[in-house]
């Protein structure tokens, strides 16, 4: 290979823009590709037109090798399932895989072979709109729902027809941005890249993610476009991960902007020395990596590294074997928005909804409720419930609330009211006057589809537009009052959590949304999700996340003690992480554990918890076990997800969940840098959310032992017994 062919192989470029695929393929690009000057293409999609891309690739450049074809395909491809951040409020990685299996089922048909999800970043500030891609604010549930995504994008070989590269991002500590402001620095300590940041990463790792990419923000000052220390070191030598890196976009470039690089090609030699694989079409590499060597010809050591590993992916992906198997428009017809996918498409959107409130059993609905007033804009806005990251899917596809309502209840008037975009209140009348007329109100409020996502942070979580206006006016009418919480993030929603009678968090569900909404609205499926991340009682609350430090001064609810809290709110979030209601009520009996003592080295416990659905009917309760180390050599939270379980029970069914833990999931990051598991106490928490433990026991750690990897990462042995 020349060095402009093994360039040529590090350059991802603009097939079109995102709402134009294809469109920047003309002939001075065809022309780069038979010059072998490209590797990747993004923002192109459709089995025919990327047959004809590879074609050129693969006919007519000199070394004909294959290009690799990309898009954000986050959650769903043409059948779009609930944003990342419901499908965590599921608390069900085998959903997650199930929608990446479909999504690579569906991009694969349509010519790609990469997708940049899933996106993992922890966050545990919700005025980062980004929180919307993620799985929220805790380490452990999102490397259950990283890894579940990594296994269901690339099956059990990337080379099948139907399975895609996951390309999970935004490696690092995007999520940390300050303020919660995209792009944002992080300014975090060790302990806290270690232990949060990083596990939903490496848990990706061990499930076989083949490609990365990097975060657009610095971490302590180091941009990490050109962190070696993060991506060489602890990715690529400490974790011995060696696929594919990708810059975000045009992050090769952003290091000028961040002021480590003063020329592009001085940001080239910094990208490839952290082994920065590819560079998303700033043509950084493309167009002064040659010169980058030429100053420095150490590089082309690290740029052959490069070429390596890129066509290493190709060959792992079977391009080189059969460069057109993912063009077959016959199946690429055959599975989009296959029955089989919108029926998941429901199922999965179901298992999102987290009921907040139900005060006097309002939900589920009455089959003989009278008429309904449905009101708010986001009710009949399809777009919103196709998230930020669409991909191929179509509003026409999507099954709206008042779509589904109207289809399911007899009487059902529906008025906008108003939302989340304008400052106009004018819709507000008309709605109270339908729901005087009507016997329930049904009102749907949040945030549409772009006030979340990237480059949507806000400096407010309270509800945008005149809806709170909306909704203190239906409250004024005394009728029973079910609030359908729409949009990307938690919000800062006391009003309505003290007015409202019913709460559900539906977030944004995807083509299914409607029928999900209604058939939980009118109890077909009974709400078994759990929130994925803290609601605050108020922007200032934030940062409000279950697992803080205790401090010197523990929080406490009596004011007239120096503690730890704000003087002018509850110590508590308004709704915690784990939280959720049923349509039923569970019971726990007492935890059992397998022993009082385990050794450090090498030892597990097991820990056995009765839970019974002591209601009249079936229902999902996710069962959480939290630990605390309450003496260490650091600080330590004061509780940490080590296991979850979503567990059906028919009325009057126990059945026993049995978690089985080893010592090296009680490790913490040492002060020495290293995983390290002490001796002493542990004290386990189960429960029902992370402020409703209903069983505790304690064990001991007997000596020390060294760690194994980040504890969230590794997954806890969970099974099922008895009450079959
Ligand atoms: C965006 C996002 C990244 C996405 C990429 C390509 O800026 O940060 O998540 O994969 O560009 O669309």
């Amino acid at each position: 290979m020349t060095i402009e062919e093994k360039i040529g192989q590090l350059v991802q470029r603009m097939g079109g823009r995102s709402k134009a695929l294809n469109s920047r393929l003309g002939p001075d690009e065809l022309a780069k590709v038979r010059r072998g000057e490209v590797g990747s293409y993004l923002h192109v999609a459709g089995a025919e037109p990327l047959r004809e891309l590879q074609r050129v690739a693969v006919e007519e450049s000199r070394l004909g090798i294959p290009l690799l074809f990309a898009m954000d395909v986050v959650h769903g491809y043409r059948t779009i399932f609930p944003v990342p951040i419901a499908m965590a409020a599921s608390w069900d990685p085998a959903a997650a895989r199930e929608h990446a299996v479909i999504a690579a089922r569906e991009s694969s048909a349509a010519g790609l072979h990469w997708t940049f999800a899933p996106m993992v970043d922890i966050s545990r500030d919700p005025r980062w709109g980004r929180i919307v891609e993620g799985a929220g604010e805790d380490a452990y549930l999102g490397s259950r729902m990283a890894e579940a995504q990594v296994r269901g994008f690339q099956g059990e070989s990337l080379s099948a027809a139907d399975t895609i590269m996951a390309g999970t991002k935004h490696f690092g500590a995007y999520g940390a941005a300050e303020g919660g402001r995209d792009y944002a620095g992080a300014d975090i300590g060790e302990r806290a890249m270690q232990e949060v940041y990083l596990p939903p990463f490496r848990a990706a790792a061990e499930a076989g993610s083949a490609s990365y990419m990097t975060a657009f923000n610095a971490v302590d000052g180091v941009p990490t476009t050109a962190n070696a220390a993060l991506l060489r070191t602890i990715l690529r030598e400490e974790w011995g991960w060696n696929g594919v890196l990708l810059s975000d976009w045009r992050a090769v470039e952003e290091l000028l902007a961040h002021g480590v690089a003063a020329s592009r090609s001085e940001a080239a030699a910094l990208a490839l020395r952290a082994s920065v694989d590819m560079d998303m079409v700033a043509d950084v590499y493309a167009d002064d990596l040659e010169a980058a060597i030429a100053a420095d010809p150490a590089l082309e050591a690290l740029l052959d590294q490069a070429v390596l590993r890129i066509l290493a992916v190709k060959r792992d992906l079977g391009l080189f074997d059969d460069p057109y198997k993912y063009h077959d428009t016959a199946r690429e017809a055959a599975v989009m928005l296959a029955p089989e996918h919108r029926a998941a498409a429901q199922l999965i959107a179901e298992r999102s909804i987290v009921l907040l409130k139900n005060e006097a059993g309002t939900l589920p609905l009455a089959r003989d409720t009278g008429r309904i007033a449905l009101i708010g804009a986001l009710a009949d806005d399809p777009m919103s419930q196709l998230g930020s990251w669409r991909a191929r899917g179509q509003v026409e596809d999507v099954v709206t609330l008042r779509a589904a309502l109207e289809a399911a209840h007899p009487d059902v008037v529906y008025a906008p009211g108003a939302d989340s975009r304008s400052d106009d209140p004018g819709g507000i009348e008309a709605a109270v006057a339908a729901a005087r007329g009507a016997d329930v109100i049904v009102l749907a409020i949040g945030e549409d589809y772009d006030w979340s996502g990237e480059a949507r942070s806000r400096s407010s979580l309270e509800l945008p537009g005149r809806q709170m206006e909306l909704f203190e006016a239906l409250a004024a009418t005394g009728k029973p009052l079910v609030v359908v919480l729409m949009g990307g993030r938690p919000l800062a929603v006391p009003d309505i959590a003290g007015q409202a009678d019913a709460v559900l968090a539906t977030w944004l569900l995807g083509i299914e949304a409607g029928p999900a909404i209604v058939n939980t609205l009118l109890g077909g499926n009974n709400p078994g999700g759990k929130l994925p991340a803290s609601y605050p009682r108020s922007t200032g609350q934030v940062p409000v996340h279950y697992d803080h430090l205790p401090s010197g001064r523990p929080a406490d609810p009596d004011l007239s003690k120096d503690t730890a809290r704000y003087m002018d709110q509850p110590i508590t979030p308004l709704y915690a992480f784990g939280h959720g209601l049923s349509y039923t009520t569970f019971d726990y009996g007492e935890a059992t554990l397998s022993s009082s003592r385990i050794p450090a080295d090498g030892g597990s416990v097991t820990v056995t918890v009765p839970v019974t659905n002591t209601g009249t009917r079936a229902g999902d309760e996710v069962v959480q076990l939290y630990m605390r180390d309450p003496v260490a050599s650091v600080s330590r939270p004061v509780m940490q997800l080590r296991g979850f379980s979503r567990v059906t029970l028919q009325p009057g069914q126990t059945r026993e969940v049995v978690f089985t833990l080893s010592s090296d999931q009680f490790a913490l990051w040492s002060r020495d840098g290293s995983w390290l598991i002490e001796p002493g106490a542990i004290d386990l928490m189960i429960g029902s959310a992370s402020d409703a433990i209903r069983a505790r026991a304690s064990f001991e750690i007997v000596g020390s032992a060294k760690g194994s990897i980040a504890p969230a990462a590794i997954a806890t042995r969970i099974q099922i017994e008895g009450g079959e």
